[in-house]
């Protein structure tokens, strides 16, 4: 069964073929980074009207280098939420008016479950069941998936996401949007230890997370630095940005460990745009393999949002007999809020 695949929940147009049996055919991403770049985040209804300008060359292209026409597509997938929603509403309309056109089924994807399948589209691919850290700039969540389609939510943030700590210090330090790798890059000309900051509910027994605490230590950190040197260095900054990634890091290694430990599990899939992130990749490796386990990160052009992970959620879910009835319905709803642990 071949599967087209569309993401256009925030600020990339994805669009892949997935084969059931072969799995990822081909991809094609556009990232809309340099357009928001200038206004230092996404604006909403930007995004929505460059997924128009993308969607359909997009297709045209992965049609393209698959080597198929759309009468070769058996299913039509697409992220229905969360995310923005008129960017969704974008994705929604060409995969459903796509599928309607052509009498296909359209199957709608929970953008998260499709980050949290997308290590297995890599060999080895993690078996279940596995521990799964799910970092994304809205999400942090730690499930235990005992299958495609069953998810357990074990812990996550009760305010800002990681990837929203990564953005919020770097907007603070100057660094631009997205902040997650600008501030990554800036680390690593700091000094390890030259500046530490708190570690936000890591001793805290359960598996939960707070970051929002640490945009505070980094802002009272700044103001303290302008106050000594007036123009903050580069090094001061980079020292800054070296403990930041450090404490993020640190308390996302700490509770994912102990998610291993409590569960009895041995496999840790590692999930979302923050999974990009080198050091948290070092720091996991090694704590991990202390404990004979081993740790799954999808490819890291897959790490951010792409349509491969769409399509291939799909396939997963079309593979285990999981896809929902009334799949030629031309009434539609995208969900901008949507829990994983909502979804069977
Ligand atoms: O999964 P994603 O592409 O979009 C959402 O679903 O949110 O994740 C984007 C997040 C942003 O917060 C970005 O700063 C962060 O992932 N990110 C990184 C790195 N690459 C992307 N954070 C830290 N280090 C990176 N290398
Ligand atoms: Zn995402």
């Amino acid at each position: 069964m071949i599967i087209i695949g569309y993401e256009s929940s925030c600020d990339e147009t994805g669009v892949a073929v997935v084969c059931t049996e072969r799995g990822l055919i081909a991809h094609a991403l556009h990232s809309q980074i340099a357009m928001h770049q200038e206004y230092g985040g996404v604006v909403p209804e930007l995004a929505s009207r460059d997924h128009i300008r993308r969607v359909l060359p997009l297709t045209k292209q992965v049609l393209a280098e698959a080597g198929m026409a759309l009468s070769d597509v058996d299913a039509v997938a697409f992220t229905a939420g969360p995310g923005l929603a008129g960017a969704l509403l974008v994705g929604a309309s060409v995969a459903r008016s796509i599928a309607w056109a052509l009498d296909l089924p359209a199957i709608p994807i929970h953008h998260l479950e499709g980050h949290l399948l997308s290590p297995l589209l890599d060999t080895p691919a993690p078996e279940f069941p596995f521990v799964a850290l799910l970092v994304s700039g809205g999400h942090t969540q730690i499930m235990r998936v005992d299958g495609v389609g069953q998810y357990e939510l074990l812990g996550e943030t009760l305010d800002d996401a990681a990837g929203e700590a990564f953005d919020k210090s770097a907007k603070l330090m100057g660094l631009g949007y997205p902040g997650g790798p600008a501030l990554s890059k800036m680390a690593q000309s700091g000094t390890p230890g030259a500046i530490v900051l708190p570690r936000p509910m890591k001793h805290s027994k359960d598996l939960d997370f707070s970051f929002s605490g640490l945009k505070t230590a980094v802002l009272t950190k700044l103001r303290a630095l302008q106050a000594e040197q007036g123009t903050v260095s580069q090094q001061s900054l980079a020292d800054l940005a070296a403990g930041t990634e450090a404490a993020i890091v640190d308390v996302l290694a700490t509770k994912a460990i102990r998610a291993l430990k409590q569960t009895g599990l041995k496999r840790l899939v590692v999930a979302g745009g923050v999974g990009a992130n080198i050091p948290l990749r070092e720091h996991l490796l090694s704590e991990a393999s202390a404990l004979g386990a081993k740790v799954f990160f999808p490819p890291i052009e897959l790490c951010t949002d792409n349509g491969a992970m769409i399509a291939f959620a799909a396939a997963l879910r079309a593979r285990a007999g999981l896809l929902p009835v009334q799949l030629k319905n031309p009434s539609f709803t995208v969900r901008p809020r949507w829990d994983l642990h909502e979804i069977s």
